[in-house]
């Protein structure tokens, strides 16, 4: 692709700041990414990715000549016309977004003469656009453009998100700026929403809420199906049929995790109340998640009676497959409560670390996590799990209980390589 020479500098070396960099760079722009982790900086010099992200690696090594990577603020910003934000933005003990990382980007952008257009894409509260364009006024940087053109990319997609977008989001205070932005992604087919700043901020509180939504409604009507005789799986694709309800994001589990969704909501939860507004249906949302997570351990009381010194294998520790992220991930809940209660707990997972988790043996192979073992719950639906020789793992546990978390593999065919299988909402019940 023929070089159009825009300069973008990328201010976070985190999974959004390399996806962002890389997919810029793999459309034709010289990108500068800028971390303040000097172990970080130096991995990728060395052409070495720090995160576990499919795709990420060949487009870094395809995209070489036009990446490069610093420490340094002056560097990175040496005729930058861009800016991109793509720092942490954690919650704090408030529930609000930390938003330090944030403001340490804006307080060291240099007193620069050019014209520089700052783009966030860091998830942040509504209104912090506001404020940004404020400091910069203060600084004398009124020359210095603000827009606000947030990530809807997923991990272990993330790639394919960017390039491949439903839709690109820009909101700026001043309509060239926002042209500006919106040009550093041609060649890219996706509708355009352009907005005011605080709306594109909303937008991306709002789709992960969103989303969220649909989760923790799926589980509920798993819930009652679990009460009723229903099966949840064929529910979803009976009411997924319906061109306005779609399909996606209605797969019943142990709930969601991640880096994203829990902090979002609660984020999105704390403005609401800020600003005076009590959100009732968002509030629902978390907490069927948090009891969704634990609802596992009913299951395994009401096959097993008293999980004291019962051993229970987790298959999956990530909050999801394809990653290596394990930030509230559902398992790592589920593995507490277990130890709570007394039960021995030993984990597997192909990528993830039971870093953290003090009490549980983190074992190699699904075979040693599962022998001798009085439950089996299926807490991430890895690939790899859809091939594994169940009968034997039924034949070489202490009592043949499965609980699929994820509603991953067929009831039938666990039931017939011997196990009593329960899934999440999937009329087990029948057989109780
Ligand atoms: C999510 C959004 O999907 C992205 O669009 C967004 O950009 C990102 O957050 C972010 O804000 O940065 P991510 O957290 O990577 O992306 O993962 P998802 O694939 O959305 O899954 C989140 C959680 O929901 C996982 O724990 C997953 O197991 C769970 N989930 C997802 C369900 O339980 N059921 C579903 O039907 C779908």
């Amino acid at each position: 692709m023929a070089d159009r020479g825009n300069r973008i500098a990328v201010f976070g070396a985190g999974y959004v700041g390399l996806v962002t960099g890389a997919c810029f760079a793999e459309l034709g722009h010289r990108v500068t990414v800028r971390d303040v982790i000097p172990a970080r900086i130096e991995a990728l010099r060395r052409g070495e990715v720090p995160i576990f992200e499919p795709g990420l690696e060949d487009l870094l090594e395809r995209n070489r000549e036009r990446l490069s990577f610093t420490l340094d603020v002056a560097e990175a910003i040496d005729g930058a016309e861009f800016v991109y934000v793509a720092v942490g933005t954690p919650p704090t003990y408030s529930g609000d977004a930390d938003l330090s990382a944030v403001w340490t980007v804006i307080d060291e952008l240099p007193a620069v003469d050019h014209r520089v257009v700052v783009a966030m894409k860091s998830t942040v509260p509504v209104g912090t656009g506001e404020k940004v364009r404020h400091r910069l006024d203060e600084r004398g940087l009124a020359h210095v453009g603000y827009v606000s053109n947030p990530e809807f990319t997923a991990e272990g997609t993330a790639v394919r998100d960017f390039m491949e977008p439903d839709r690109i989001v820009v909101g700026a205070f001043d309509e060239a700026d926002g042209d500006a932005v919106e040009g550093l992604h041609r060649g890219i087919e996706a509708p355009v929403v352009r907005s005011d700043v605080a709306s594109a901020e909303m937008i991306k509180l709002a789709a992960n809420a969103a989303l969220m939504t649909r989760i923790s409604f799926i589980n509920e009507i798993a819930n009652v199906c679990e009460a009723t005789g229903a099966d949840v799986v064929k529910v979803a694709e009976g009411i997924g049929h319906d061109r306005r309800i779609g399909k996606s994001f209605l797969r019943a589990g142990v709930g969601f995790g991640g880096s994203c969704f829990p902090k979002d909501s609660l984020a999105l939860k704390q403005l609401a109340a800020s600003s005076g507004y009590h959100f009732q249906v968002l509030n629902a949302v978390i907490e069927v998640n948090e009891l969704q997570k634990r609802r596992v351990i009913g299951k395994l009381k009401q096959r097993l009676g008293a999980l004291r010194g019962k051993r229970i294998a987790l298959l999956g520790l990530a909050f999801k497959p394809n990653t290596d992220d394990t930030r509230e991930a559902p398992a790592f809940v589920l593995a507490g409560r277990l130890l709570a209660e007394g039960a021995d707990v030993v984990a597997w997972d192909p990528v993830a670390h039971a870093d953290g988790l003090h009490g549980v043996e983190q074992v190699g192979t699904v075979d040693e996590a599962t022998r001798g073992a009085d439950a089996v719950v299926l807490v991430t639906e890895w690939p790899e799990l859809a091939d594994v020789d169940w009968a034997a793992v039924a034949a070489q546990m202490r009592t043949p209980l499965f609980v699929d978390g994820r509603n991953m593999l067929d009831p039938e065919t666990m039931r017939a390589a011997g196990f009593t299988y329960d899934g999440i909402g999937r009329a087990a019940a029948v057989e109780r």
